[in-house]
């Protein structure tokens, strides 16, 4: 049995920061090894889907990131940034551990 965790990133900002966002997340997803693994006898998938207004617009297109849910878990970030990404893909995604500093309550 395997698990997939899906990251839907926002890229309805007139910006462009979601794009970069979704962009610096996969590549860090592959740098840090955490695409594809096997963890506790678990195959792990983790993908990077870009999509619409997730209607989270006051932590979006209004600040200086995007917004980004992160399934199964249902975990809500906003004003995510390029930089973010080591950051919430190793935390998040490594040990699945939230990162607060972005977390928001919808
Ligand atoms: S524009 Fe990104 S959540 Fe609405």
């Amino acid at each position: 049995m395997s698990q997939i965790r899906r990251l839907f990133v926002c890229t309805h900002q007139k910006s462009g920061v979601g794009d970069d966002v979704a962009k610096a997340l996969k590549k860090e997803l592959k740098s840090q090894g955490l695409k594809k693994r096997v963890a506790n006898g678990q195959k792990q998938h983790a993908q990077v889907q870009t999509c619409n207004c997730l209607d989270l617009c006051r932590n979006c297109k209004k600040g200086p990131g995007a917004a980004l849910i992160v399934y199964p878990e249902g975990t809500v970030y906003g004003n995510v940034r390029p930089a973010d990404a080591a950051e919430l893909v190793a935390e998040h995604v490594g040990r699945g551990h939230v990162v607060k500093r972005l977390r928001i309550d919808e």
